[in-house]
């Protein structure tokens, strides 16, 4: 009857190595939840200007120029308010000498004082007057150099210093996960191992009984650290739980829905879109014209804080920053020279692989900003509302019905719709759910 006593504390040593799993497991989701912050900047990688012929700190310059002063208006390969900007010295340069000035000449007095040109009659600048209803700030301060650094970033905007994006955008390193699903799969297998041991135990004593109630000798007993049946499970155990850890965190890697970090100045969605009710293009003009919605320039906010200096609790530091940040000086009302973009963490980040375009779902597809980013005009500080996965993507594609009224691309669907050959057009049957749509 010894084996019987000896029993229980067998269970606690197969309990140990199971639960220091377990404990391990549980210590990696808690570090999941932090979302990791990294700055752009350190990772750029020091000589790939001189892959490029590029000249870095040049680039930044006028990246940093371009930004603060023309962005609201310009886009250096897209046409908005004004021009792309891209290639706008070599269109200047390319118009014949005017009263004895170079094409060059009338651009930097273009971008100082555009009525000058056109008061001067120079017919490149009355033919460009016309481009839009809209006029151009007038920016007097600016010197040659400064104009030089921005029409050197506009034309060479294309180039990425090693790592994507601007590096006035935080990227974010963050997994957030159901970690309970994997924490109860964990436990089921360890239940699972547990019970395979006690079985695998209990077989042994019954055998050995028998073996020495016939009179024969049982083999010696194999300390539990040498048995084979526990090294076979750990050795699974370990297995099962770093392939699943692995395919796991391929998947999920960047994913970050409800991600909503600190913003540099404390902008308020809920008091700009929902109590003053400003339209959402006002500030994300580029949602409707392009691939990306851009985050409005120190331009625009200064568009009215020039005038609203105050918050509605009569604070004043939040605003002052908009003021640092455009080198604006509230009482003198004049501009320094140093503008900084204001450093806003980026949220929302798909994969490099996938292609998204806003002017696509928000002009085509007619679709409501809040469809895929909550009740943004209810959000303080916003957050991520979409998990944007691709199963997301592949829903809405699956039941959203393309809108006819508000384009004419699918004339031929819509023939075919209207004789009977589709019950619905969505999405999907326009190629919506097709690989190469959404993955470069
Ligand atoms: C408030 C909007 C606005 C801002 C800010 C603005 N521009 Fe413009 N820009 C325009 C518009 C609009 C035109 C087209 C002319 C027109 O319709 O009056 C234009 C035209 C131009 C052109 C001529 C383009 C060509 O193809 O030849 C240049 C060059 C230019 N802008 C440079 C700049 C630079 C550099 C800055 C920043 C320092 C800047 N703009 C800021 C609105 C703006
Ligand atoms: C007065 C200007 C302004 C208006 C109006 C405005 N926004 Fe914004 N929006 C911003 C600024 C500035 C940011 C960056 C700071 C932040 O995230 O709060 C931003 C950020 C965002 C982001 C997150 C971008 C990211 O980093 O991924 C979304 C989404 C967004 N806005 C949607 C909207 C929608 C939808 C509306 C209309 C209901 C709207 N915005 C109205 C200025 C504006
Ligand atoms: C169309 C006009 C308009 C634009 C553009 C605008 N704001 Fe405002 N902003 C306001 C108004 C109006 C108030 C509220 C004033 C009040 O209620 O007393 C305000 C208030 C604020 C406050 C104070 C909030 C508080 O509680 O103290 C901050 C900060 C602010 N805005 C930041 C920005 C930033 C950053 C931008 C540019 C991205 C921007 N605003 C663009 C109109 C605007
Ligand atoms: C069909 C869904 C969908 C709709 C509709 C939509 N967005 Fe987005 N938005 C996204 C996705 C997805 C991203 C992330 C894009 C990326 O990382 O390239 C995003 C990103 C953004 C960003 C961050 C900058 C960027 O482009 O990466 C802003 C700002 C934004 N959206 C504003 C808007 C506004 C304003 C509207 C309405 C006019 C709108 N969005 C409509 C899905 C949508
Ligand atoms: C809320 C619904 C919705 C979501 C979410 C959505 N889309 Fe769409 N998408 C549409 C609609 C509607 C259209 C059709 C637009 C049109 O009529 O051209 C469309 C069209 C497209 C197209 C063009 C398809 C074609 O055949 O021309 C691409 C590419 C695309 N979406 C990518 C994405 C990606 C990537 C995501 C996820 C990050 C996404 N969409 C999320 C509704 C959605
Ligand atoms: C409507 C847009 C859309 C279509 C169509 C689409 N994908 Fe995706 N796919 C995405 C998005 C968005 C992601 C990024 C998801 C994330 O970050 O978690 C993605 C991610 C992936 C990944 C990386 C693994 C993952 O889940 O993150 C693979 C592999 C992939 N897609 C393969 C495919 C294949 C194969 C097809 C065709 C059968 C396809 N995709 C069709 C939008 C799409």
């Amino acid at each position: 009857m010894t084996e019987e006593s000896r029993f229980p504390r067998r269970i606690q040593a197969y309990l140990l190595p199971l639960l220091l799993v377990f404990i391990f497991n549980l210590q990696i989701y808690a570090q999941d939840e932090e979302a990791v912050v990294v700055d752009e900047t350190e990772t750029v990688v020091a000589d790939a200007s001189e892959d490029a012929g590029i000249d870095k700190a040049i680039w930044d310059e006028g990246k940093k120029l371009f930004r603060a002063n023309c962005a609201s208006c310009h886009h250096p390969i897209n046409n908005m308010t004004g021009p792309a900007l891209k290639g706008a010295l070599n269109r200047w340069e390319g118009q014949d000498d005017y009263q004895g000035i170079t094409g060059k000449e009338w651009m930097y007095r273009w971008i100082r004082n555009w009525n000058e040109p056109v008061n001067d009659g120079m017919p490149y600048a009355i033919a460009m007057k016309d481009y839009d209803p809209s006029v151009m700030n007038l920016f007097i301060a600016l010197t040659d150099e400064e104009i030089d650094n921005i029409v050197y970033y506009t034309d060479n905007s294309d180039w990425k210093p090693a790592t994507a994006g601007g590096p006035a955008i935080s990227e974010v390193e963050t997994k957030t996960d159901s970690g309970i699903f994997k924490t109860l799969l964990l436990l089921l297998i360890g239940v699972l191992i547990m019970i395979a041991l006690i079985l695998g135990r209990v077989s042994t004593v019954l055998n050995r009984l028998v073996i020495e109630k016939e009179g024969g000798i049982a083999p010696q007993r194999v300390p539990i650290y040498k048995s084979k049946a526990l090294i076979t499970a750990l050795v699974l155990a370990a297995f099962i739980f770093v392939a699943f850890e692995l395919a796991d965190g391929a998947i999920s890697l960047g994913r970050q829905q409800g991600y909503q970090p600190a913003q540099p100045i404390a902008f308020s969605h809920k008091l700009h879109a929902g109590k003053y009710n400003i339209d959402c293009q006002y500030c994300h003009h580029s949602a409707s014209q392009s691939k990306h919605s851009n985050i409005p320039s120190v331009d625009v906010c200064m568009n009215c804080h020039k005038a609203v200096q105050q918050g509605p609790t009569g604070n004043k530091e939040e605003i002052e920053k908009i003021y640092a940040a455009a080198d604006y000086d509230v009482f003198s009302q004049e501009y320094g020279p140093d503008p900084n973009p204001i450093e806003w963490v980026r949220i929302h980040n798909l994969p490099d692989h996938v292609y998204f375009n806003h002017q696509q779902h928000v002009v085509a597809g007619n679709l409501e900003c809040q469809t895929c980013h909550g009740p943004i005009e209810e959000m303080e500080e916003v957050y991520q509302y979409a998990p944007l996965s691709m199963g997301w993507c592949i829903n809405c594609h699956r039941e959203t019905q393309v809108q006819f009224a508000s384009n004419d691309y699918y004339e031929l669907y819509k023939k075919l719709h209207d004789k009977g050959k589709f019950d619905e057009i969505t999405v999907e049957t326009i190629g919506g759910t097709e690989c190469q749509k959404c993955h470069y």
